[in-house]
């Protein structure tokens, strides 16, 4: 088993949202949450907004292209969780494992996300119905607590 596989920690909880910035507001007013950065991703289709809780990050997902992925998840299953991001430190080598292990996966190569990490989800049908995001952080390290 390469160790380097493992997961490391939580990097995000990922909610799909018609509006980022009610719940953004909501999450910081109910929970005393703090607004972090945000981003376009995939050629402006995809609005990200992060949001601190403490130790625990939301990622807020606002499509902007109706043709977005997400932008279809919230026609078809409404608001809600749409993914949770765990951290690894080699995301080929998490990736490897998931496959050899019989998983289905959804990207068979990392590609760019949010921050410059590198991502791919895992298919839900092998986790339990959830949406699982590997992460690795840019510099392939994790991030400082
Ligand atoms: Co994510």
């Amino acid at each position: 088993m390469n160790d380097r596989a493992q997961v490391t920690g939580l990097s995000h909880v990922a909610i799909a949202t018609a509006d980022a910035d009610a719940l953004a507001t909501t999450l910081c007013e109910a929970l005393g949450a703090v607004r972090d950065s945000e981003e376009l991703l995939d050629s402006g289709a995809l609005r990200v907004v992060f949001v601190k809780l403490g130790p625990v990050t939301f990622e807020l997902l606002e499509p902007k292209d109706a043709s977005h992925t997400v932008a279809k998840f919230l026609e078809k299953r409404g608001p809600g969780l749409h993914h949770v991001s765990l951290e690894v430190d080699d995301i080929v080598a998490a990736l490897a494992r998931a496959k050899d292990s019989g998983a289905q996966l959804i990207d068979a190569a990392p590609r760019r996300g949010a921050h410059a990490t590198l991502v791919a989800f895992l298919h839900p049908k092998s986790f339990g119905g959830v949406l699982v995001e590997l992460c690795q952080d840019a510099s392939g390290r994790r991030p400082e607590p």
